[in-house]
């Protein structure tokens, strides 16, 4: 448990998700209206990243069966889904993206 530096700020560009690794976990990261959340990459459903989905609003649908969740909380929100994510908290120091997990 602690901060650990994913990425800089301008790898994430506004409305787009990118994938990052803390150790062996894989993380999504996002952007939208200009603040950064961060969930897991692996989908709950089955084995699919979720930076390769579409990312709409506040929500990630997965590629792979179109379930939806919602990327502030992690709910699954509509499709095949029904375990959430779970969410880290994000920060930035300078040019510096951190996360806890
Ligand atoms: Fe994500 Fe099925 S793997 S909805």
């Amino acid at each position: 448990m602690g901060w650990h530096r994913v990425a800089n700020a301008g790898d994430v560009a506004e409305g787009a998700v990118i994938e990052v690794e803390v150790g062996n976990q894989q993380v999504a990261l996002y952007r939208v209206a200009g603040e950064l959340f961060a969930t897991d990459n692996i989908c709950t459903h089955a084995f699919a990243c979720l930076h390769e989905g579409y990312l709409e609003g506040h929500t990630i649908e997965c590629p792979l069966h179109q379930g939806i969740f919602d990327i502030r909380s992690g709910e699954p929100l509509e499709g095949p889904v029904d375990e959430p994510l779970r969410t880290f908290p994000v920060k930035t120091e300078g040019d510096d993206v951190l996360i806890e997990i």
